[in-house]
């Protein structure tokens, strides 16, 4: 579903990532891992294209971004991507937050898009809340507002960047029950977060990053069980004793 073929990217002359190759296949989930600045968020964004890179590919269900002829708009509407900050529209209600994209990008009519909104708020536990503005809501409520809206477009795969990461420690796992629950139906996820217990639990592979370079692509089992690098070693031991 992702393949990830000896990426480069430079800002400037600092480089940002070094010839990362790496592939998500179709119902996998695919945490990614790694200390601060080593890239995860530039990788991560390369495969939706938010971010450009200078060398390699990326290949989205087939489709290569760099090629010219891809529709980017459109491969971006089929990648759902969810923030460490929600990213939703504050002025809007959350029906209106769920229904835009699909209007605007996927042509739904209003009647339609609301359907849909409606039956994920219902998964994600909130339906009593539709009629709110984002900031009547938890954070906790807001990102599972977040995984709403972008299911809501029908993602081939989903995209997590921190999911968690600014949320008060008793609202992570209502959102990582929403997670588990998405990577047990079978959608193929790509997650950074450092929430060992999720990649334990639904986990296929762990990639570890350090300093722009994918240093460690493991099974679940032998990255906890024996990571191969020092580098991954230290990590591990630095965020399962926290
Ligand atoms: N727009 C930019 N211009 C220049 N450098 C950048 C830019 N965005 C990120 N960087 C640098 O690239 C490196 C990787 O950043 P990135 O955000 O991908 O790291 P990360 O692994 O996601 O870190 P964190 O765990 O803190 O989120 C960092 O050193 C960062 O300072
Ligand atoms: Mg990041």
């Amino acid at each position: 579903m992702i393949e990830i073929d000896n990426v480069s990217k430079w800002y400037g002359d600092f480089n940002v990532l070094k010839h990362c190759t790496t592939s998500v296949t179709k119902g996998e989930v695919v945490v990614v891992c790694g200390p601060s600045g080593s890239g995860k968020s530039t990788l991560i964004k390369t495969v939706n294209g938010l971010e450009e890179f200078q060398e390699g590919d990326i290949r989205v269900d087939g489709t290569a971004l760099k090629d010219k002829s891809t529709n980017l708009p459109k491969l971006r509407s089929r990648v759902g991507m969810v923030f460490q900050h929600f990213e939703l529209f504050p002025h809007l209600k959350i029906t209106e937050n769920l229904c835009l994209g699909q209007m605007k990008v996927l042509g739904r009519d209003r009647e339609t898009a609301m359907k849909k909104a409606t039956a994920l708020l219902e998964r994600v536990g909130l339906e009593a809340h539709a009629h709110k503005f984002p900031g009547q809501l938890s954070g906790g409520q807001q990102q599972r507002v977040a995984i709403a809206r972008a299911l809501c477009m029908d993602p081939i795969v989903m995209l997590f960047d921190e999911p968690t990461s600014a949320l008060d420690p008793e609202m992570v796992n209502e959102v990582l029950d929403v997670m588990v629950e998405l990577a047990r139906e079978g959608m193929t996820m790509m997650v950074v977060t450092h929430e060992m217990g999720f990649a334990r639990k639904v986990a296929n592979r762990v990639i570890f990053m350090d300093r722009g370079e994918i240093v460690e692509d493991a099974t679940k089992d032998d990255f906890f069980g024996k990571p191969r690098s020092e580098r991954a070693q230290q990590f591990l031991s630095k965020i399962l004793t926290h």
